[in-house]
């Protein structure tokens, strides 16, 4: 008896509910879909399966690289990175010769690199603290050194051109003739 005046009062509310459905109010415009089954123009979606256009797809994905040459010993070499790629990374994944011993977390100088144009520079974030105190202790510091693990690249950096100090360094040591005693 209870079950069935609840069955009865659901059967009232589905019958409500599926007329409201149906009915179409006369102060809309609506796109009819399927018999008596109608969608409000406002929630129209409209797929596709054709494959969208990409031939900005590349042209994009090559503004999202900027060129960068490093210059070492043996001369110089230009790449491309992508738009926030370390230049530590970014000299790892080219076969460049950047040590970067402690991997970018700021506990070494090995990734001192300078940068070779005063403009890109002014371009750069200001160094943090951490990074003023590694430099402090990199070989061949200049007005223009950073590490290379903190610089990151973006468009404004296009056309950088980095030196790397350890080339330098070997230099020095190649070039050292010992004096006779
Ligand atoms: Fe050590 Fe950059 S890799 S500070």
């Amino acid at each position: 008896m209870f079950i069935s005046k609840f069955s009865r009062l659901g059967a009232q509310a589905v019958k409500g509910l599926s007329k409201s459905l149906l009915t179409v109010p006369s102060n809309k415009s609506f796109l009819p879909i399927i018999q008596n089954h109608y969608l409000e123009p406002s929630s129209c979606k409209f797929f596709s399966t054709t494959a969208t256009d990409n031939s900005q797809g590349g042209e994009n994905e090559e503004n999202q690289k900027i060129s960068v040459t490093f210059v070492d010993k043996d001369g110089e070499q230009e790449v491309k990175v992508p738009i926030g790629m370390s230049m530590l990374e970014a000299a790892h994944e080219n076969d460049i010769e950047l040590e970067g011993a402690c991997e970018g977390s700021l506990a070494c100088s090995t990734c001192h690199v300078i940068v070779m144009d005063v403009d890109h520079y002014n371009k750069l974030e200001d160094p943090t603290d951490e990074e003023n105190d590694m430099l402090d202790l990199a070989f061949g510091l200049t007005e223009t050194s950073r590490l290379g693990c903190q610089v990151i690249a973006k468009p404004e950096l296009d056309g950088l051109r980095l030196a790397l100090p350890a080339a330098t360094r070997n230099f020095a040591v190649d070039g050292f003739k010992p004096k006779p005693h």
